[in-house]
């Protein structure tokens, strides 16, 4: 079997003992299954000159190589230009986008740096998988150095429409790097049309099949692979958890209110203030609901040096206190708000415990927490899910309210519905969303990239199809 190195920006070292993000979670079981070399940024940010070989740990059939970044490399490639030029740009929110040449540079020469020191640590039958954003040019750099082996590249956010790429000086050169992988994948058909146009009109690509383009004579393949979670194994943390301590006291504070969860990292692009905003509505409309609902929002604060993330920070503070002070009692406060991070177990009991689950990003690649509070939930006496149109889940979760989350109208409404709906449909709801990711896993969204990965690269397959 081939090895397979991943590669990502964060890399979860066993030795760091951070929580895990969305992408690491995904790629964990896959690792720790299949083992390999995953490679990327140590986390850490070194005082002087960084060393060009990387540091290696290993944990079971896993070794870690890592690099540190400068300040100045932070500040410009993962801050300014990653968190405060793609990421709003590639969820279609440019207007939020701040862009210098001088961060576009730092972010090109930290992917070449990343490919330098990956380089000597490949062997010729590896696989290599790139992951999200930050690593849009690694494909080009590791070419460039004469690495001949499969990449395949996944980008977990979505991917932006070519008039709104536009806004961003230089992105042609981020999609025509891109291109020299051998296969990309996408979270759904829509990153993947927008992605195949770009590349046409931004790259002179020419679409060969729904799922080929062909680039200077190269045949890329694009795939869509939606991550999955570990359905199974989350909810019997759930049902776990929700006779924990923590749970319990919860569950005793809210002396039988019913609870609006949201879990969300405190991001713009999350629809935080429109989901204040919808939840107020509610309150206003109904007022036979106050007293009877408490929301929870937990949203750990997130890269807090970016200038929007920092924004966005003072005006949910502003908006969540004027909710509580204009619609609050002297015995009933309506939001709760947590700004810190909660550990997953707690997070799941909590799922597990909310009438509920609020997910109304603006626009996300796929969104895992929907798919976890589904699988939190007691099939016997489930609760709801509202979900943004807007979320990549919302594609296989139809089952869910599904709501434009600029509407606060309507988000109150499909609260109002949610929380009154009858335990038949609250059932039957739950059961059709259950079996739309009961069956996958990351595992196999996993496996099911590589062999993709295989078969593209697979030299009689390619001798058959020219
Ligand atoms: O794909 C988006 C993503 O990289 C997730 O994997 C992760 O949960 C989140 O962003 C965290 O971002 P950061 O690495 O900037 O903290």
């Amino acid at each position: 079997m081939n090895r397979l190195v991943v590669v990502s920006n964060r890399v979860p070292l066993p030795s760091s003992g951070q929580q895990a993000g969305g992408l690491a979670v995904a790629l964990d079981g896959l690792m720790e299954k299949r083992g390999g070399l995953w490679f990327g940024w140590s986390g850490s940010i070194s005082d002087g000159p960084t060393a060009a070989l990387a540091r290696v740990e290993s944990a079971g059939a896993v070794d870690y190589a890592t690099v540190d970044l400068t300040q100045e490399e932070h500040d410009r490639y993962y801050n300014n230009f990653s968190n405060g030029v793609l990421w709003p740009l590639l969820h279609t929110m440019p207007e939020l986008m701040r862009f210098d040449r001088r961060d576009a540079r730092v972010y090109q020469d930290v992917n070449s740096r990343l490919a330098a020191s990956l380089q000597p640590l490949l062997r010729p039958s590896d696989l290599i998988w790139v992951h999200d954003y930050h690593l849009l040019l690694l494909p080009a750099a590791l070419r460039a150095r004469g690495v001949k082996n499969p990449i395949g590249f996944f980008l977990h956010i979505p991917f932006a429409s070519p008039d709104v790429l536009g806004a961003a000086p230089e992105v042609a050169g981020l999609v025509r790097d891109l291109l020299a992988a051998d296969l990309i994948g996408f979270q759904t058909d829509n990153d993947m049309a927008n992605f195949a146009a770009a590349a046409q009109c931004l790259a002179g690509a020419v679409r060969v099949s729904s799922s080929a383009l062909m680039v200077s004579g190269r045949r890329v393949r694009l795939g869509v692979f939606p991550v999955e979670i570990e359905a199974h194994a989350f909810a019997r943390m759930a049902a776990e958890m929700e006779r924990a301590e923590g749970c319990e006291r919860l569950r005793r504070s809210l002396q039988g209110q019913r609870l609006i969860l949201g879990i969300d990292r405190l991001d713009p692009t999350k629809g935080l203030i429109q989901r204040l905003a919808g939840y107020r509505r509610l309150l206003e409309k109904h007022e036979d609901l106050r007293r009877r609902v408490t929301m929870l929002q937990i949203a750990p604060v997130s890269r807090k040096d970016v200038g929007s993330y920092q924004k966005l920070r003072g005006t949910l503070d502003h908006d969540a206190g004027e909710l509580n002070a204009d619609l609050g009692e002297a015995d009933w406060v309506p939001l709760r708000m947590i700004s810190r991070a909660t550990v997953r177990p707690a997070v799941a009991g909590y799922m597990r415990l909310a009438r509920v689950g609020l997910v109304t990003p603006l626009r996300d690649g796929m969104n895992l927490v929907a798919k976890e509070y589904v699988a939190a939930q007691n099939p016997q006496d489930p609760g709801v899910l509202v979900l943004s149109r807007f979320a990549g889940a919302a594609r296989q979760m139809d089952a869910a309210l599904l709501v434009n989350p600029h509407d606060a109208d309507a988000m109150a409404d499909a609260l109002d519905t949610a929380l009154r709906m009858d335990l038949a449909e609250r059932q039957a709801r739950w059961r059709a969303l259950w079996a739309a990711i009961e069956h996958r896993s990351p595992v196999i969204w996993g496996r099911s990239f590589v062999a993709t990965l295989l078969r593209a690269t697979d030299p009689e397959a390619r001798a058959r199809r020219t």
